[in-house]
C-alpha cells in the first residue's frame, strides 16, 4: 500500500512537477522512466531532472530498429543531464528465431507478424524491466490518440502486476510540449525537424504531410484504429 494506491483520481489537479515529486520521492530507487526519446519524452526528462536531479532514472527500449537520429539525441540527453540510460535490449534467440522464419521486414507482411515483431522487440523487454519495478512513468499524452483519451495521471498498472504508472504529461498539448523543449533548451530527436512528429522505429515511421493526423506516419500501411504497439495498450 502506498500513498497512489488507495484513491488514484485525486491526483488529476496536480501539475507535472508535483506528481514526479511525489512519485520520486515515494517509489526511488524502484522508479523509472521509460523514454524513447521523442519530444514528451525528453521533456519529462527534463522535468524529473530539476526535481530529482541526476538521480533519476530513465530506461529505454532498443529495439534494434531505431533511426540514426535517435540514438543522437540519447547521447545528447546522456551528457546534457549527466544520467545513464539505461538500454533494454530484445531477447536475441527470440529476434534470431522470428528473423529466420519470417524475414527482416516481417512488419509490412501481416498486422499479426507487425505485432509479433513488436512483442519482441519492445513489449518483452518492457516486461522484464517492469518486473524489477514498482512504479514507471512515461510520456503519453491524451490527446495522441483516441486509445489514450482516458489515460490517467496515476494508474494502476494490470498488464505489468498492478505497479504504479505515471503519466505525469498526460493534459499537456503538443504546444505545450514545444514550448517547454524551446523555453528549456532540451536536446530533441532532429527527425521532429523534418516532418516527424512522432517517432518510432525506422522501418516503421515516416514523416507526414500538412494536414495528417500526428501519428499517421506510425505503422501508416495499417488501417486499424487501434496503431499501438503492446506497450499501453494490449487488445
Ligand atoms: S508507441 O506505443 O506508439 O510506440 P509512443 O511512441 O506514442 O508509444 O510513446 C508513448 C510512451 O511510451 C513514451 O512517452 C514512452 O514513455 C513509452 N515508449 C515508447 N517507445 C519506447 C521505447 N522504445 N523505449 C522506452 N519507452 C518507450
Ligand atoms: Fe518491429 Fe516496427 Fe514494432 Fe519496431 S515498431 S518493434 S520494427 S514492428
Amino acid at each position: 500500500m502506498n500513498r497512489f494506491s488507495a484513491d488514484p483520481d485525486k491526483f488529476e489537479a496536480e501539475s507535472a512537477e508535483e506528481i514526479l515529486s511525489m512519485s520520486l520521492e515515494t517509489f526511488a530507487p524502484k522508479i523509472a522512466f521509460a523514454s524513447s526519446f521523442g519530444a514528451e519524452d525528453v521533456v519529462v526528462i527534463d522535468l524529473m531532472h530539476k526535481v530529482y536531479g541526476d538521480k533519476i532514472r530513465v530506461f529505454t527500449l532498443d529495439t534494434g530498429r531505431l533511426n540514426p537520429e535517435t540514438y543522437d539525441v540519447m547521447d545528447q540527453i546522456r551528457e546534457k543531464y549527466s544520467i545513464s540510460i539505461e538500454t533494454m535490449f530484445p531477447d536475441y534467440l527470440e529476434v534470431e528465431k522470428m528473423v529466420t522464419e519470417n524475414g527482416f521486414n516481417l512488419m509490412y507482411d501481416s498486422i499479426e507478424k507487425r505485432k509479433l515483431c513488436c512483442a519482441i522487440r519492445k513489449v518483452h523487454p518492457l516486461r522484464r524491466m517492469l518486473k524489477t519495478l514498482d512504479a514507471w512513468i512515461t510520456g503519453l499524452r491524451r490527446d495522441q490518440t483516441a486509445t489514450r483519451s482516458d489515460v490517467k495521471k496515476i494508474e494502476l498498472d494490470a498488464s505489468n502486476n498492478n505497479i504504479v504508472k505515471i503519466n505525469p504529461i498526460v493534459d499537456w498539448t503538443n504546444d505545450m510540449v514545444w514550448d517547454h523543449i524551446n523555453k528549456n533548451d532540451v536536446p530533441y530527436n532532429k527527425l521532429h525537424d523534418k516532418g516527424y512528429p512522432s517517432i518510432g522505429c525506422a522501418p516503421c515511421t515516416r514523416a507526414i504531410k500538412p494536414g495528417e493526423d500526428l501519428r499517421a506516419g506510425r505503422w501508416w500501411w495499417e488501417n486499424d484504429f487501434h496503431k499501438e504497439c503492446g506497450l499501453h495498450w494490449n487488445k
